[in-house]
């Protein structure tokens, strides 16, 4: 039955994999059979993470991709299959969150958050789509998406609604693309533990958020790679247009 999780002779290719979320994902699927393909802006981070996976015994390249800017999208997305071959399954993870009341907000932060985690996740995808459709090769793109896109918090309008937005187009574009084989599909993570925000969960602003999630705990990466998996694999075939809510319950508490 563990089979059909396996992603062996599958190409991956994970944006935003220098830290964090992505960093962890690229790991998932490496060892579970993928080649994978880690992007992100800072290439250094991304030749150890390459080293580690090879030592491993697993096969991964390092690319340099700037998902707000469509050229270096493309040369990127080339650059992955020529390097790993044909890709089959496309994690759009790359994402930033800058905290400023809505009153404050600059336009140019806007810009920067929105073109970041929607322009870029749509930008990712239609190349994905494109390369796919042109080697009439099925395919999976799995969106990370936020809890934010379901409800909202306060300081980080922008990010609130491009995670709407990006659930949104998960659906538009898992339409438009089931004639092709091209299955889109969404995970929505609550608080999950990284080293970027480590800090923040002992302040107490950090502990009361912790105390409004039902389970009364952070995730960990690793709580998303059952989703990360199914929606990657043979074992979710039938799936396409979904969200799978990641979150100790946080989004069924409506305090
Ligand atoms: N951690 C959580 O609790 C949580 C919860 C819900 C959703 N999420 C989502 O999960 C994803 C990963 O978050 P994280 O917590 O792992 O954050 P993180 O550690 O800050 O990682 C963000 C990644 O995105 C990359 N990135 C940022 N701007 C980019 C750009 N213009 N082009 C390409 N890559 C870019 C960064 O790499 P470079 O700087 O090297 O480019 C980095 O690898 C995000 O989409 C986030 O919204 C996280």
């Amino acid at each position: 039955m563990s089979k059909i999780f396996d992603l062996t002779g599958k190409v991956a290719l994970v944006t935003g994999a220098s830290s964090g979320l992505g960093l962890h994902f690229a790991r998932t699927l490496s060892a579970n059979g993928a080649a994978v393909a880690v992007t992100a802006r800072r290439r250094d981070r991304l030749e150890s993470l390459v080293n580690e996976i090879q030592a491993a015994g697993g096969k991964a390249a390092a690319i340099a991709m700037d998902v707000t800017a469509g050229d270096s999208v493309r040369a990127g997305y080339a650059e992955a299959e020529a390097a790993l071959g044909p890709i089959d399954v496309v994690v759009n993870n790359a994402g930033i969150s800058i905290v400023k009341p809505a009153l404050e907000m600059p336009e140019a932060t806007w810009d920067e958050v929105v073109n970041t985690n929607l322009r870029g996740a749509w930008l990712v995808a239609q190349t994905a789509a494109q390369h796919m459709t042109a080697a009439r090769r099925a395919g999976r793109i799995i969106n990370i998406a936020s809890i934010l896109g379901l409800r909202t918090i306060g300081q980080v309008a922008p990010y609130n609604a491009a995670k709407a937005g990006l659930l949104h187009l998960t659906r538009a574009l898992a339409m438009e693309w089931a004639r092709h084989g091209i299955q889109v599909n969404a995970i929505s993570p609550g608080y999950i533990e990284t080293e970027m925000n480590d800090a923040f969960w002992q302040t107490p602003a950090g502990q009361r958020l912790i105390e409004r999630v039902p389970q009364r705990r952070l995730g960990k990466p690793a709580h998303l790679d059952g989703a990360l998996l199914l929606l990657a694999s043979d074992a979710g075939t039938f799936m396409t247009g979904a969200n799978i809510v990641v979150d100790g319950g946080h989004t069924v508490n409506s305090l």
